[in-house]
């Protein structure tokens, strides 16, 4: 498999693949691939001729030096893994933050309709401007015809959708469905950083997102976060940041329930020093 360090290396393959009318499909990731960044592969395999997977940690989309610094590294067995999906139509574009950002790793401003401005965007700071920059970029630079993004990060799902049809980016975009571990556990590049004690209490967020939808069924937003924030303020090593229910379509938080709407909890929780999150439609 062909791993591409350098721009001007992978465009040129790109420009000869357009050139014999191939479909290229995207999966943008930050790598320490797990069985969620495969099912989008696969899915964009199944759909396009070529697949390109971007892995790159984005400086820019990171409030905490000590995430950033800290986030798992491993192209080596992100390549290994890749292979078993496919050993001849997948592309690992693999570059330096120089390569993309030359030597001005900074954020371009973006405005997505105040979509930036809700859940994680309160709790990172300039996140969103920073995801928006990046996919742009990558956008511009492999010109995929479609792009492929999880449910996991509904909110990042939102804008880039918003970011293409802004920003008029030639792309089609395709959220996928959260890949979990049998115990309910959303996947995450973050899980393996999760300590033995913290690893086993993980799954209760994603119980509780499913209870809290059952009581959706009969009860009001407020009393249902209510119930959410109950649960954790008495759990021991599970620290809640947010529970929210918003609108699917705007993010905003639900305020009066309209069966013509879509609604979903969204949920971030800190297992020890490890910032999970998580959501689930409710209607
Ligand atoms: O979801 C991610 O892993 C990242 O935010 C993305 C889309 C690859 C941009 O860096």
């Amino acid at each position: 498999m062909e791993v591409y360090l350098e721009k001007q290396q992978i465009t040129s393959v790109i420009d000869a693949l357009k050139a014999k009318k191939l479909t290229i499909g995207m999966v943008p990731t930050m790598g320490a691939l797990h069985e969620g960044h495969l099912q989008l592969v696969k899915k964009a395999l199944t759909e396009n001729d070529k697949v390109v997977v971007s892995i790159f940690v984005n400086p820019t989309q990171f409030d905490n030096n000590e995430d950033l610094v800290k986030y798992p590294r491993t192209l080596d067995s992100d390549v290994a893994l890749l292979e078993t999906v496919s050993k001849t139509d997948i592309l690992v574009y693999a570059p330096t933050v120089n390569d993309i950002y030359e030597g001005n790793a900074v954020s371009q401003e973006f405005d997505f309709d105040g979509l930036e401005f809700e859940m994680e965007g309160k709790f990172r700071n300039g996140h969103f401007d920073g995801v928006g920059t990046i996919v742009k970029r990558f956008f511009e630079i492999i010109k995929p015809n479609t792009g492929y993004f999880g449910e996991k990060d509904f909110q990042q799902l939102t804008i880039i959708k918003k970011l293409v049809k802004k920003y008029n980016i030639p792309v089609k975009i395709i959220g996928c469905k959260i890949h979990r571990e049998a115990n309910g556990l959303a996947m995450s590049s973050r899980n393996t950083r999760l300590k033995p004690e913290y690893k086993a209490v993980a799954p209760f967020i994603y119980k509780t997102l499913t209870t809290a939808k059952e009581k959706f069924g009969t009860k009001s937003a407020t009393k249902v976060v209510e119930w959410v924030e109950k649960q954790f303020a008495t759990h021991d090593l599970l620290d809640l940041e947010y529970i929210i229910i918003a609108d699917a379509e705007t993010l905003k938080p639900l305020k009066r329930k309209s069966n013509k709407k879509a609604y979903r909890a969204f949920i971030a929780v800190y297992a020890d020093d490890i910032r999970l999150i998580d959501n689930i439609a409710l209607n």
